[in-house]
């Protein structure tokens, strides 16, 4: 059904709807939603307040799951990274603002931006690493691996908007079990949550298998970090929990390599390293 409304006074509608529901920041989330239904920006919404808007149930039902926590990106299948949009759905994670270190720090330690060299990422999900990696390494060769059949349909969705069809391969499997090729770089933002870990509610929407990397949280990147030695990859940049350094460092003791280095996010945590082999 459709419904006839004045913009300013739908918006206050809202706010109030959602504020029951105790969401954030509910008129700036009522103006983001409004925005979104009808695929319109910032200057739209200031200078049509006064204007009449027609709607139908797929607005209001967007209300209903917004107000249940859902999150955003999810409800209006699109998210913003590294400036760029992308498609988003329940299938896949919500990419986090901290995951463009782990690009820029991939793109740090590749010298030559032209070099056509092979690139693997383990746990694709949306694809939104593979894709920027891709736009900055024009000759690069990336597979993209995840486990759910879910999240490679989501990037596989964002590859072909982004036209990188010929650049970014997608294939099914665990960690490397897909990928017999010589790997020159992997890059990962593994699962790393322990299991037992209590997380917010919006959280619940997202797949369990992109959170939790097992009962401590690190075991996934412990079996990355087992591939990148027995392999003797040269690079592996992953972004891990804040703490966990300690574990990865002893886990490296006594192995043979060149160098690891962590960096930190924007609240100055641990939030990944690059082991060179
Ligand atoms: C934290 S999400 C990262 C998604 C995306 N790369 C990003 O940064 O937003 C981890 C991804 O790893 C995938 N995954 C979990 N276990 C895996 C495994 N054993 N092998 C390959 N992928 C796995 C999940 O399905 C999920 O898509």
């Amino acid at each position: 059904m459709r419904r006839k409304y004045i913009v300013e006074a739908l918006l206050r509608e809202i706010t109030q709807t959602l504020q029951v529901s105790r969401i954030p920041r509910a008129a700036r989330e009522a103006q983001l939603l409004l925005m979104a239904y009808f695929d319109k920006d910032e200057l739209w919404l200031l200078t049509n307040q006064k204007s009449e808007i027609e709607l139908d149930d797929t607005f209001f039902d967007w209300i209903t799951r917004r107000s249940r926590n859902e999150p955003f990106e999810y409800i209006v299948n699109r998210v913003s990274f590294y400036s760029q949009q992308f498609y988003i759905d329940e299938g896949a994670l919500i990419p986090r603002p901290e995951t463009e270190l782990l690009i820029d720090e991939v793109l740090k330690n590749i010298e030559d931006k032209e070099a056509a060299i092979r690139l693997v990422e383990v746990g694709v999900g949306s694809g939104i690493i593979s894709i920027m990696l891709a736009q900055h390494l024009p000759n690069a060769k990336i597979i993209a691996v995840d486990i759910s059949p879910k999240a490679l349909a989501v990037a596989q969705k964002n590859i072909e908007n982004f036209g990188l069809q010929n650049q970014i391969e997608l294939r099914e499997g665990s960690l490397l079990e897909s990928v017999d090729e010589q790997i020159d770089y992997l890059v990962s933002n593994p699962p790393y949550i322990a299991e037992d870990e209590e997380l917010e509610s919006n959280l619940s929407y997202e797949p369990q298998n992109a959170l939790f990397g097992g009962q401590i949280g690190d075991e996934i990147i412990q079996k990355l970090l087992d591939e990148v030695l027995r392999q003797k990859i040269k690079f592996f940049s992953c972004e891990m929990g804040y703490d966990q350094q300690d574990r990865i460092r002893s886990y490296l003791q006594n192995t043979k390599i060149k160098s690891l280095e962590f960096y930190q996010d924007y609240s100055s945590f641990d939030r990944g390293f690059t082991l060179k082999v």
